[in-house]
């Protein structure tokens, strides 16, 4: 911690800053959500007098930021925490907390099974850091798992973890109320709440005055934000007429943001087919800023699954809103989300499932096989009955049709010319700049004079099923 000398010049309070301060080192599993929430701990965690630090050994402090979604991720997590028991016995001093979605679920049980840990924090208690990190540093263990109602971080302003300065996330809103019936995350990160606008404006405007060119707008859920003064969306039913006439929907902040910063390129993710609507649809044709991507989990193309599933839509009604957004954004490009091997999901549920790839061609996607998730509703109610061979079959299949449609996707952009903000030097050359078109396909091209922040159009010559490759025009003016 800092210790409060009164000395007079700049280079020897940085040198006491050097030897008194405690170190931490964050890193995150799962989602963006997860990421973004790791830049507000990393804040709350600052203020506290820590630095933040790449490397493991000068360490303190280190975090865990956790993801359940899967056991396959939280088995991750169990093997990373025993690569730190040589850490804690050559630095008796050293604590270690698991934050996120897997301390929410196991809670106090995580101090039995892992007694590497000294530190247990849910992702809507990460504000009693401070109390929590003293109370391990006096030698007892800390828990706080509590879940909250009006948690939204807004008033924390994130530290950029290992940023680019380009792009950064945004949350506007926590939790998820759709109960989708193989999903922990209502569980682990509760009810949905929905962030104050205006500090989500403020979030932007620091980013935007830092020369950020791209925020992307995160909730398990977003076109299902609504802002009515706080508290739950379940809730917004019981308030005034009034309240709600004046109430801002997705669609409204969408406009707000782009409208406040027109040159800033916005995107959001995740997107639910029940909750998007029209004017979602509409307002992102009417500002050139708005990206035109939409991350739209199906999950399965079998009704009877889907039902199975609580998803609240049908195949055909998926499929309706695909073809109103392709009416009216012709080159808005769609992601999916699905889930193989749901339990009774049978052959002909899969074709169905292959069927509607077929039929939506996705730009690209995340294929997962099912994993049970103790305490949701699949897993009480639905036997896990679809073998691990079948599981991976089907898979294999589901990817492979994938990356032909991403294939499809990336030749049809041969001979035209896209908008690339440029982000990184290419993973493969580095003569290249590495980008992302408005669609969020990765775009390389050599770097001639360009710099990380510029908005370049290039041409596009060839591509694999994941790349653009091509050569730059001319910058765009931004
Ligand atoms: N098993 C497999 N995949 C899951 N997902 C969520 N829960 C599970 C589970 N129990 C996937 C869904 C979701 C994405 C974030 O993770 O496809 O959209
Ligand atoms: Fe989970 Fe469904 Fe909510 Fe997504 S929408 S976080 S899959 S419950």
């Amino acid at each position: 911690m800092n210790v409060d000398l009164q000395i007079k010049n700049k280079e020897s309070i940085s040198e006491s800053i050097k030897i008194d301060s405690k170190k931490f080192y964050i890193e995150s599993y799962g989602c963006q959500m997860n990421f973004a929430d790791s830049e507000v701990v990393a804040s709350i965690v600052s203020n506290e007098g820590y630095d933040s630090t790449n490397n493991l050994n000068d360490a303190d402090l280190i975090l865990l930021n956790t993801c359940s979604i899967r056991d396959k991720a939280e088995q991750t997590v169990r093997k990373r925490l025993q690569g730190f028991n040589k850490l804690k016995r050559n630095n008796k001093n050293l604590k270690v907390g698991v934050l996120g979605c897997m301390a929410e679920r196991l809670k106090n049980k995580f101090l039995e099974e892992e007694k590497i840990v000294d530190l247990v924090v849910g992702p809507d208690a990460y504000k009693d850091l401070p109390n929590l990190i003293k109370e391990v540093n006096e030698g007892r263990n800390a828990v706080n798992v509590i879940l909250s109602k009006d948690e939204t971080y807004g008033d924390v302003n994130p530290v950029r973890l290992s940023s680019n300065g380009v792009t950064a996330f945004v949350s506007i809103t926590r939790g998820c109320d759709n109960m989708c019936s193989f999903c922990v995350v209502p569980f682990t990160r509760g009810r949905e709440r929905s962030r104050d606008p205006k500090s989500i404006i403020k979030e932007i405007e620091i980013l935007v005055n830092k020369n950020y060119k791209e925020v992307t707008l995160l909730g398990q859920n977003v076109d299902s934000y609504l802002w009515y003064g706080g508290g739950l969306k379940k809730d917004f039913k019981k308030i005034s007429g009034l309240r709600q006439k004046t109430s801002i929907n997705f669609s409204k902040l969408l406009k707000l943001v782009a409208e406040t910063f027109p040159h800033l390129r916005i995107r959001f993710s995740t997107s639910n087919p029940q909750d998007m609507s029209s004017d979602v649809i509409l307002t992102m044709s009417k500002y050139k800023n708005i990206c035109n991507h939409i991350h739209l989990p199906v999950q399965s193309g079998s009704d009877d699954v889907l039902k199975a599933m609580n998803r609240q839509h049908t195949r055909a009604e998926y499929l309706t809103l695909i073809k109103e957004i392709k009416e009216i954004i012709p080159d808005c490009s769609i992601s999916q989300d699905i889930i193989t091997g749901f339990p009774n999901e049978t052959e002909n549920d899969h074709k169905l499932t292959l069927d509607l790839m077929d039929k939506v061609k996705y730009d690209f996607g995340y294929m997962f096989k099912y994993s049970e998730r103790p305490g949701t509703f699949a897993a009480k109610k639905f036997k896990d009955n679809v073998s691990e061979l079948v599981k991976k079959n089907r898979l294999q299949e589901i990817v492979d049709l994938q990356q032909e449609h991403s294939n499809f996707r990336t030749n049809n952009y041969i001979g035209k010319s896209v908008e690339v903000l440029i982000e990184k030097e290419s993973k493969k050359s580095n003569m290249q700049w590495s980008g992302r078109n408005e669609q969020n396909t990765v775009v390389v091209f050599n770097k001639e004079d360009y710099k990380i922040g510029d908005f370049v159009n290039v041409l596009i010559k060839k591509c694999t099923s994941a790349t653009l490759i091509g050569e730059a025009i001319n910058p765009t003016n931004k």
